[in-house]
């Protein structure tokens, strides 16, 4: 059942590939330049005339929802909010019938997105689901969605999960943005060509899982990890963290890097590890100087770049090299990297990463 792996955790983050697939069967094609999800085409109307969406979710959904926002927002011109279930259902938000709400889950049982889902329902909102388990309460829930298919989920650290669910969104943002003409055609054909790209580049780069394993030894003394990132790598950052606190149970803390000199650099020693999304973009400048402040001050940086940059591996302690994308879709792979970084850590670690202590996979209780 764990295909010859020692824990569901590495098997679900191995395939990744083949969940991508999965999830891109039937929907893309890139010879027409089409995207087809059948739950934007039955309710386009519905979708175009929102005023704005509402991402609601928890954990790493949540984290999923932040890149959605980003990609909707590029896309498609139209504003979104991303919301912890459990605040947006306990405040009274302010919702109607022009907002349309996505609830994104794994599980689709999730206690407060679940709540998040009536709520919003009741306050006469359209609610599209974006989930992994098929017939599950919050699909049932919905008024229409998109499944992940990227199959069930056991290793209760979510990982396939969250690939799966960030490339549903990007369907989504550009299936919208062409029907609202938001995006140029070289635009969509580009990214749509590279996101079918996406199941090789990520066999690129779990192909590095040897060398993580090997840098995850040098860690496993570290009692703090900070994840920086900025853009689009902001919410891989979070995602990044969770994971190592999840099941390394090492403190780690994601931050847009340019907060660091807002606080967070005062903690940077000798003793302490900075992740940092480094692939190059149109902030690739501003992250190497972060980079350049924190090894002033000594940190160890781990950073993740874009094959062929020079610069970085002249300044960090350890490169991690991913291959060169659309700014959009870098997220699919460079999540990749700290999956794999969080896994190895805690089984240098001794600990059972599939079963973390004091977690459960569907918390379908508040
Ligand atoms: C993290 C993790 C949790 C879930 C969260 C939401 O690895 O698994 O943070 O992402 O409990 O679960 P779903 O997506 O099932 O609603």
């Amino acid at each position: 059942e764990k295909g010859g792996y020692p824990h569901f955790m590495i098997k679900e983050i191995m395939d990744q590939p083949a969940c991508m697939m999965d999830c891109m069967r039937g929907r893309i094609n890139v010879e027409a330049s089409n995207i087809v999800l059948s739950a934007i085409i039955d309710n386009k109307d519905k979708l175009l005339s929102a005023r704005r969406f509402i991402i609601v979710a928890c954990g790493t959904s949540w984290h999923a929802g932040l890149i959605g926002k980003h990609l909707i927002e590029s896309f498609c011109r139209i504003p979104v909010e991303v919301e912890y279930a459990s605040e947006f259902r306990y405040r009274n938000p302010v919702v109607s019938e022009d907002d349309v709400v996505i609830a994104i889950s794994q599980s689709g049982e999730t206690a407060d997105t679940l709540a998040a889902v009536e709520l919003a329902k009741q306050k006469g909102a359209f609610i599209y689901g974006i989930c992994n388990a098929i017939g599950a309460s919050i699909p049932r829930a919905t008024h229409t969605g998109s499944y992940i298919h990227v199959g069930p989920e056991i290793g209760v650290a979510s990982t396939k999960a969250f690939t799966g669910q960030v490339a549903v969104l990007t369907m989504l943002a550009l299936t919208l943005a062409r029907e609202k003409g938001t995006i140029d055609e070289d635009t969509f054909r580009t990214v749509l060509k590279e996101f079918s790209r996406i199941p090789e580049q990520m066999q690129q780069v779990l192909a590095l899982n040897d060398k993580i394993a090997e840098l995850s030894k040098i860690f496993t003394y570290a009692h703090n990890f900070i994840y920086l990132g900025r853009g689009y790598s902001y919410p891989v950052a979070l995602e990044g963290a969770l994971k190592l606190k999840e099941i390394s149970y090492i403190h780690a803390e994601g931050y847009p890097a340019a907060e660091m000199k807002h606080g967070p650099i005062a903690l940077i020693d000798a003793e302490m590890p900075v992740v940092v999304l480094a692939t190059k973009n149109r902030l690739y400048e501003k992250v190497l100087s972060n980079v350049q402040e924190i090894k002033a001050r000594k940190g160890r940086v781990i950073a993740l770049i874009t094959e062929g940059d020079t610069v970085m591996p002249g300044i960090a302690d350890f490169c991690i090299e991913l291959p060169d994308l659309p700014e959009c879709l870098t997220p699919l792979i460079s999540t990749l990297p700290l999956q794999l970084l969080a896994y190895h850590i805690a089984v240098c670690k001794g600990l059972d990463v599939d079963q973390p202590r004091n977690l459960a996979k569907s918390v379908t209780v508040e």
